[in-house]
């Protein structure tokens, strides 16, 4: 079955809408783990908005998971990665103005400058994963980088308006998986998924963990952090037991 990576930063997003100390993402850390999370993620942004150098130290020395961590390729953010040493280490794009990551790494456009980050992260012994879209050249261009995986970005299917739309999507992400598989890189998902969207994805035969942040804080903002956690693995699980019965809806 595929795992869990719950992304904490919007835990930090409340904390620093009053420049306080609560809510902690380090406790929404243990609470996710303690709900059933496989890998914790969070994003050290260079503006850092959200998540801070203080989180990131305390994460690595609390989380008892996997800890990802979702960086920018500039130098700085790289110096701090290779100190922390997170267990797996997502390249993505990162815009100052940007309400969310837009879009996947332009992994071909960049490739000089990404090689040698991945480089660096491998020999310190990170996992590095590259966050891309679903482009048969942004795959080809990842596996070059010598990237250990990929998490292809999700937001095409959850942004589709009409069915067809999403069917697409869906197809697309289905023949990303295929083609990240057939490259030998671990493919993950993630971006924009949620309690209602996330199971067709879920049954495209492949994906090895999703990264779901926003909506899994929405909804602990009710139930707490471990309901919340656990609900979104019921849904993976019975995407899961979908497919082995051999039912799957994703692109039928
Ligand atoms: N994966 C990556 C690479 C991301 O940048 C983000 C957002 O930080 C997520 C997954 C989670 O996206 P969402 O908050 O929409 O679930």
């Amino acid at each position: 079955m595929a795992g869990l990576g719950v992304n904490i930063d919007h835990i930090a997003t409340i904390r620093q809408a009053r420049l306080t100390d609560e809510p902690d993402p380090v406790w929404a850390a243990v609470e996710a783990e303690l709900g059933g999370a496989d890998c914790i993620t969070f994003h050290l942004r260079e503006d850092r908005r959200h998540i801070n150098d203080r989180d990131a130290t305390l994460l690595r020395q609390t989380v008892a998971t996997k800890l990802n961590m979702e960086m920018a390729i500039a130098p700085g953010i790289v110096r701090i990665a290779l100190n922390l040493k997170p267990d797996q280490a997502t390249l993505v794009p990162e815009k100052r103005e940007e309400l969310t990551t837009e879009g996947g790494l332009n992994v071909v456009k960049l490739r000089r400058r990404i090689a040698p980050v991945v480089k660096k992260l491998r020999a310190a012994g990170i996992e590095t994963s590259a966050f891309i879209e679903p482009e048969p050249d942004q795959i080809a261009a990842s596996a070059e980088c010598g990237f250990d995986a990929i998490e292809l970005w999700t937001a095409g299917y959850c942004d589709a308006k009409t069915t067809k739309a999403q069917i697409l999507a869906l197809e697309k992400l289905d023949r990303g998986v295929e083609l990240g598989l057939e490259h030998e890189l671990i493919v993950h998902g993630g971006h924009g998924l949620t309690y209602r969207n996330v199971q067709p994805v879920a049954e495209i035969v492949g994906f090895s963990e999703f990264n779901i942040g926003h909506s899994i804080v929405a909804r602990a903002a009710f139930v707490g952090m471990r309901a919340a956690v656990r609900e979104m693995k019921r849904l993976l699980e019975m995407a899961e037991n979908r497919l082995m019965l051999g039912i799957g809806t994703a692109t039928e």
